[in-house]
């Protein structure tokens, strides 16, 4: 059974049909790339995958659960991240604070621990 599943997506944007119809299942493990010319809707298709914006039509499903239409910060917890096209990293940070600006939905700690984080929550965060 695929992991994700595109179901005749199709999202217009006024007059200008993005993505019509795609049937699309991705394998656990498996690792595709979505190939096209300049305006095929590559990064649309990446778009209703991640909740950037709801599809026009059809169903986006991850691990058998119906996530059409499901908002970017519900969709990044069910386990789907994306990078963008033109990335961008924080100047002035080290490459592994960069990685790890990311990190922070694998932590348990809420807003307070953020702010006043302890000596023994800087280590777990260091590992
Ligand atoms: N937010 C938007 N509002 C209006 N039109 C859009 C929007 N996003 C994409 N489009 C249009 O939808 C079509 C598909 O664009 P998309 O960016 O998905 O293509 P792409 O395959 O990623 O292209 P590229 O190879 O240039 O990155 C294009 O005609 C584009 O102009
Ligand atoms: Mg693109």
């Amino acid at each position: 059974m695929a992991i994700l599943e595109l179901q005749k997506i199709s999202k217009a944007f006024g007059g200008v049909q993005a993505v019509d119809g795609l049937d699309l299942g991705v394998e656990k493990g498996e690792i595709l790339g979505l190939i096209g010319p300049n305006g095929a809707g590559k990064t649309t298709t990446f778009n209703l995958i991640s909740g950037v914006y709801p599809p026009s039509r059809g169903r986006v499903l991850f691990e058998g659960k119906d996530i059409t239409g499901m908002k970017a910060h519900k969709v990044v917890i069910m386990g789907i991240a994306r990078i963008f096209q033109i990335t961008s990293l924080f100047r002035g940070y080290t490459v592994l604070e960069n990685v790890l600006t990311g990190f922070h939905l694998y932590l348990r700690s809420g807003l307070w621990s953020s702010l006043f984080p302890t000596t023994e929550s800087i280590n777990r965060y260091r590992g």
